[in-house]
């Protein structure tokens, strides 16, 4: 495997209180050692952000990330969480737009823009999701909805914001099913994706990972193809010692 540099991100979803992400952690870090070429993100559930930091301090290719804020810095939102507030916890990172929040609670293309823009603001570095339904991909539109889900962050943010951006396909069918995108489908549409930002006069190379029923039997095949710059993971990263294996696989 080519020596270019990888993302492996661990999104917990509703799992892992503050003593199991800790006790995760130490498991995880002391059969993982670090890696120049390989940076290891969680997104724990936020009552777990501040264990997750501590139980991660020393290890600078860790990084600890929300898995969703909101986009005002403060105000009356109760039960919703700020950039300052994620940040003081000890989060660096955050998911925005994951296809749970857009699909299961309702958030639109201009929440996740607006979102994108205050984690920008604020010095948070984002990994935004994009990714189509079942319907959609069946009924030919694939490429219409990514392309109108990055567009709608393209008009948020300046070209030299993106610098700062990660991305993150995750079709919306591959979550949770057990069923993949193949490594062709994953570097089509991330060909796609580069293709848009590109158009808009994004010149640096985004990092764009795929996500969805990624495991130790697919990973590399995925990650083989170089549009795929790392894996952002749910149920198979819940373990330590099977989340280490499948991070060690590409070394
Ligand atoms: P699974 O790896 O469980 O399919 O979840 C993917 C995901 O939603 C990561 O954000």
């Amino acid at each position: 495997m080519s020596k270019r540099s990888l993302i492996y991100a661990a999104n917990w979803k509703m799992n892992h209180g503050p003593t199991a992400a800790r006790d995760f952690l130490a498991r995880f870090l002391q059969v993982t050692s670090p890696a120049a070429d390989r940076q290891l993100w969680f997104f724990p559930p936020a009552v777990s952000i501040a264990a997750a930091r501590d139980a991660a301090a020393g290890r600078d290719d860790v990084v600890v990330g929300a898995q969703n804020v909101h986009w005002e810095p403060k105000g009356a939102f109760t039960g919703e969480l700020s950039i300052p507030l994620v940040m003081e916890a000890g989060a660096r990172a955050v998911l925005i737009g994951h296809s749970e929040r857009r699909h299961l609670f309702g958030e639109t293309d201009e929440q996740v823009g607006r979102k994108l823009a205050a984690a920008i603001k604020s010095g948070l570095t984002p990994m935004v999701c994009v990714g189509e339904t079942l319907a959609e991909r069946e009924g030919g539109r694939t490429e219409q909805v990514v392309t109108r889900q990055v567009a709608a962050l393209l008009d948020r943010i300046g070209p030299a914001d993106w610098e700062r951006v990660v991305l993150a396909y995750e079709p919306v069918w591959a979550i949770g099913t057990g069923k993949n995108a193949t490594p062709d489908d994953a570097a089509q549409v991330h060909g796609l994706i580069r293709f848009e930002l590109g158009r808009r006069g994004v010149t640096g190379r985004v990092p764009i990972l795929y996500g969805g029923s990624v495991n130790q039997g697919n990973v590399l095949a995925l990650l083989a193809r170089e549009e795929v710059d790392g894996v952002l993971v749910g149920g198979a990263s819940l373990e330590p010692d099977g989340w280490a294996e499948l991070v060690g696989l590409g070394a």
